[in-house]
């Protein structure tokens, strides 16, 4: 349960990890790990936007990731598919919920089916947005930044206007508020390349839970014990 009066991250960031760990356990294959995985992205969605959690980042696939098996590569990426499918079908209910999807990553390599329903359920953002999700697919936090840094040369920028502003405006999170809260489940206490510019003030909450084991009260106790913390972003 949520502390009364718990003052919520703006911005909560997750990286879904412990699917395959979770299948073996059970004696399944890995995709089941990750069949179980996209269920859970689900249901989280829905109560980070119950609760009024405006920002929501999660990791789903790195450009590290498809060093993975075919078949397992090609499961994540169904599940993908299934989840646009389902938010194309849902177009007038995802206005009706104000919600504005955005997906991190580069589509260089994306089936061209995916990269095409990305497009069009991007498109389909309501206008006032009550939650933001954000799903890092084919991302990699320094395939990222060297992009950045690629297009603000290619824009013509000079030197000394390359700031941290025009860096965090070329970034994939162009316009959106830095992660508060960066939630790691399965017991492994690593950054993996998910928005290592973003996460420069960030609180970290690890946690030796399954991704597919994750429930909603496991997130308010990781929102209990961040809005326990002091943050001094450098100060004192
Ligand atoms: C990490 O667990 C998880 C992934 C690499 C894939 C996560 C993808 C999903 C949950 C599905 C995405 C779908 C949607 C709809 C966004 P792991 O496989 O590395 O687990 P392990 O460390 O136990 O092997």
């Amino acid at each position: 349960m949520l502390e009364p009066g718990v003052i919520l991250p703006k911005h909560i960031a997750i990286i879904m990890d412990g699917n395959g760990r979770w299948a073996k356990q059970r004696g399944l294959v890995r995709t089941e790990g990750h069949k179980r995985g996209a269920e859970v992205f689900r249901k989280i969605c829905r109560y980070c936007s119950d609760v009024g959690v405006e920002y929501v980042t999660f990791y789903a696939f790195s450009t590290e990731n498809w060093k993975r098996s075919a078949g397992e590569v090609g499961a994540i990426m169904n599940l993908l598919r299934e989840f646009l499918e389902e938010l194309q079908q849902r177009k007038a209910e995802n206005e009706f919920e104000k919600t504005a999807i955005r997906f991190l990553g580069t589509r260089d390599g994306m089936a061209p089916d995916i990269v095409q329903l990305m497009a069009l359920v991007e498109a389909n953002a309501a206008p006032d947005p009550k939650i933001h999700i954000n799903v890092a697919v084919n991302y990699g936090g320094r395939d990222e930044i060297v992009r950045a840094v690629r297009s603000l040369m290619e824009a013509g920028v000079a030197a000394q206007d390359v700031t941290e502003q025009a860096l965090s405006d070329a970034l994939y999170t162009a316009g959106q508020p830095d992660p508060d809260l960066i939630i790691r489940p399965s017991g492994e206490y690593r950054l993996s390349n998910f928005l290592i510019w973003q996460a420069a003030y960030a609180e970290f909450y690890f946690d030796d839970i399954l991704w597919p084991d994750f429930t909603p009260d496991d997130l308010d106790r990781a929102i209990n014990a961040y809005a326990h913390r002091n943050r001094r972003f450098g100060g004192v």
